[in-house]
């Protein structure tokens, strides 16, 4: 296998943590430099190379890229959804100008290959909401959104213009049970799980019926490599792929978890700001694109997605009951 060296920026959140370590695993420990803005988890620190990065400050950046060299990075470092409303002038500045601070770097020191991910957040209320295709109208009306929306126009013209080879997919809400997610409308998905071990209750702030499209982990990892590995003349598509593997409502989840914790209860809150982004998402994805391209495929369903997340979340004495 060819030698990387990768920096993953943005390493503590929820997909860089799991990231890392995969990446590691198959690239070697010292091959992988996580970076964020934050201090990483243990685990992480002692497994291979930590760097402080500020993808905002090119200076910090540039020191680190001079000093490893990569062959590829990973720019994951962003503000999601829901914190995206509360403050959109940041996540404005952080989800564009540290996209373009990577794509200029990545350009001058011929990188060979990037990686940003993009959302379902791109389409909006006039987008179609049943297998929402590749190409269709896309209004994103939340900040979030537009960024990541102008942020495949960019992949895509730094592909054109300058033979970049970046690569992005468009994850749909990510559930995990190895870190929490940050800031997002699709985390109710996360946080049922983790109430419904520790109170056997949860309650939701999206309604009963709002279907999303979700994915576990598990296969956006294995989604994330499988596009990276791709040969590049399969990866067809240069702004980002829809990827998809279930959706669910709250309730059809509920009756999943009921599986495990008879005496789960879930109540619905009202009146909450995520409703609103929620219901101008998709409720399913075609994928067929990235299926036909590249061979993507999902491995879990919600019913193999739930019996993983309580087994792993569950403690020693939970597991004794
Ligand atoms: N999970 C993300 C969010 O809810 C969607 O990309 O913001």
């Amino acid at each position: 296998m060819k030698k990387e060296t990768i920096i993953v920026i943005g390493s503590n959140g929820q997909i860089g943590t799991e990231l890392v370590a995969d990446l590691r695993s198959v690239y070697g420990g010292s091959n992988v430099i996580a970076s964020d803005i934050r201090e990483p988890d243990y685990e992480t620190k002692n497994a291979g190379p930590f760097e402080f990065v500020n993808v905002l400050n090119k200076e910090n950046l540039a020191g680190v890229i001079n000093k490893y060299k990569p062959t590829q990075i990973y720019l994951l470092a962003a503000l999601l959804s829901a914190t995206g409303e509360q403050n959109p002038k940041l996540a404005w500045d952080l989800n564009m100008n540290g996209l373009i601070n990577v794509l200029d770097f990545a350009v001058e020191q011929k990188i060979s290959k990037i990686y940003w991910p993009s959302s379902i957040a791109v389409f909006g209320p006039n987008s179609p909401k049943e297998q929402t295709p590749q190409y269709c109208a896309m209004d994103p009306n939340t900040v979030y959104g537009i960024s990541k929306l102008a942020g495949e126009r960019w992949c895509e013209y730094y592909f054109l213009k300058h033979g970049l080879d970046v690569r992005s997919l468009r994850y749909p809400g990510l559930i995990s049970w190895k870190s929490q997610p940050g800031g997002g409308t699709t985390d109710y998905a996360v946080h049922i799980f983790h109430e419904a071990l520790k109170n056997g209750s949860y309650e939701s702030f999206l309604s009963a019926n709002t279907e999303l499209p979700m994915m576990y982990m598990n296969d956006a990892i294995k989604a994330t490599i499988g596009l990276m590995d791709a040969e590049a003349e399969k990866v067809k598509i240069r702004s980002s792929y829809n990827v998809s593997a279930v959706s669910f409502t709250p309730t059809e989840l509920t009756t999943e978890i009921k599986k495990y914790i008879p005496d789960f209860t879930i109540s619905y809150k009202d009146n909450d700001p995520r409703q609103a982004i929620a219901d101008s998402w998709p409720k399913s994805i075609d994928d067929s694109r990235a299926r036909q391209d590249w061979g993507w495929k999902h491995d879990f369903n919600m019913k193999k997605m739930t019996e993983d997340m309580i087994l792993n979340l569950k403690t020693p004495t939970e597991l004794s009951k």
